[in-house]
């Protein structure tokens, strides 16, 4: 009788049994502490508590695996023992005003991450080279900060990479030559948008298979028709608002894959080449506001050509006439 009473009030204690590995909550508890409001507002976060009720833990080894603190009013630099962290596959710090500082060499440490996401925060300094460190990284956003200086040439050499986005940041200096030689195989996306680059695209660019691509609101320069070709796949391409001249006659448009094309505000010229009315997968164009002539192409085969298109855009080009604008 006594034994059985024994075992009742033990089974809940096995079932209950800690998984929280004792450096992971370490680390957790001097995260807190490191906010100068993580008492008040993680009250939650205490040394009692199993962190892998809190966070994910990997289920065989009890390591937490995804630190994600979003729209969250912590405030402070950004906590050097998220390094201690060292079996994370996810870090996501987004949507965290009041986040400031630099971001730590210590993340280095985490070896095993593949999502690495610091967006819509006030960090602030150069995007840091080390992040070439992080050899398992696949996603790359630290978009919508403070960071400023020049982009790093050796983030080209993360092996995974297949989406890096640096918009909405304030960097300057041109877009390194290394990426064109990027050593993952396939980005999806390269998000640039929305800051001070300068200067030409590397024309190595051209050899890359890149799905979408954003470059727009720069002050970039010169060519950008190595974006183009019928032989590549992308699907999406801005290059508005830059200072882009080159030829579009010359331009051959990937009719398999394109859906959004936009390149307004830019001084490219020639005409339009009607190749593009092959493209059956387009949503939406805009050539306005650049230095265009000749005849507009058409009949357009546009997916939803009531939003993708009309006169807005071709509108303010050097003489580009036929519907949607007036009679040639
Ligand atoms: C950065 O801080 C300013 C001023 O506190 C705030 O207005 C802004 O929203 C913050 N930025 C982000 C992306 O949270
Ligand atoms: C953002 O960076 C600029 C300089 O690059 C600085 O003047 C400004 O105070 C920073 N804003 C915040 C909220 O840190
Ligand atoms: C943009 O780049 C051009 C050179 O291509 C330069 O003359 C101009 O000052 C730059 N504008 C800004 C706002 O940085
Ligand atoms: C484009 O996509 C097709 C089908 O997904 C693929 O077979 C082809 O290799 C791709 N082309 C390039 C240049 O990557
Ligand atoms: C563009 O289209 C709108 C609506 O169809 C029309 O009101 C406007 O006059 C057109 N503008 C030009 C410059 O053709
Ligand atoms: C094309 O771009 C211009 C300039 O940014 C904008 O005013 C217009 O609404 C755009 N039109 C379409 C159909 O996206």
């Amino acid at each position: 009788m006594t034994m059985l009473l024994l075992l009742l009030l033990l089974a809940p204690v096995v079932v209950t049994a800690e998984r929280c590995h004792p450096d992971d909550k370490a680390a957790i508890l001097k995260i807190k502490d490191s906010f100068s409001n993580g008492r008040e507002l993680l009250p939650m976060w205490t040394a009692d508590r199993d962190c892998c009720n809190t966070f994910d833990c990997d289920e065989t080894t009890n390591r937490v695996i995804d630190f994600s603190l979003t729209n969250s009013n912590l405030a402070g630099p950004i906590p050097e023992a998220i390094g201690d962290l060292t079996y994370l596959k996810t870090l996501r710090l987004h949507k965290m005003p009041f986040l400031i500082g630099q971001i730590p060499r210590s993340l280095t440490r985490l070896k095993h991450v593949t999502f690495f996401d610091i967006s819509w925060t006030n960090v602030s300094g150069h995007v840091p080279s080390f992040l070439s460190e992080l050899k398992s990284v696949m996603i790359l956003d630290l978009s919508f900060n403070n960071l400023s200086g020049p982009i790093p040439p050796s983030l080209a050499t993360l092996p995974n990479m297949i989406g890096l986005d640096l918009s909405r940041n304030q960097l300057t200096g041109s877009i390194p030559e290394s990426f064109g030689h990027l050593a993952s195989p396939a980005l999806q996306g390269l998000g640039l948008s929305h800051n001070m680059l300068s200067g030409e695209i590397p024309t190595s660019i051209g050899n890359m298979q890149i799905y979408r691509i954003d470059v727009s609101r720069n002050n970039l320069s010169g060519d950008a028709s190595m974006l183009f070709g019928s032989s590549k796949n992308t699907s999406e391409i801005d290059i508005s608002r830059n200072n882009f001249a080159f030829d579009l006659s010359r331009v051959t448009f990937m009719v398999d894959t394109l859906v959004t094309l936009d390149i307004s505000h830019n001084k490219i010229y020639g005409e339009i080449p009607s190749q593009i009315l092959e493209a059956y997968m387009l949503q939406s164009l805009n050539v306005s506001y650049n230095r265009l002539c000749g005849t507009i192409p058409s009949p357009w085969k546009l997916k939803y050509r009531s939003e993708g298109f009309d006169n807005s855009s071709f509108l303010h080009n050097k003489c580009l006439c036929g519907p949607p604008l007036a009679q040639c």
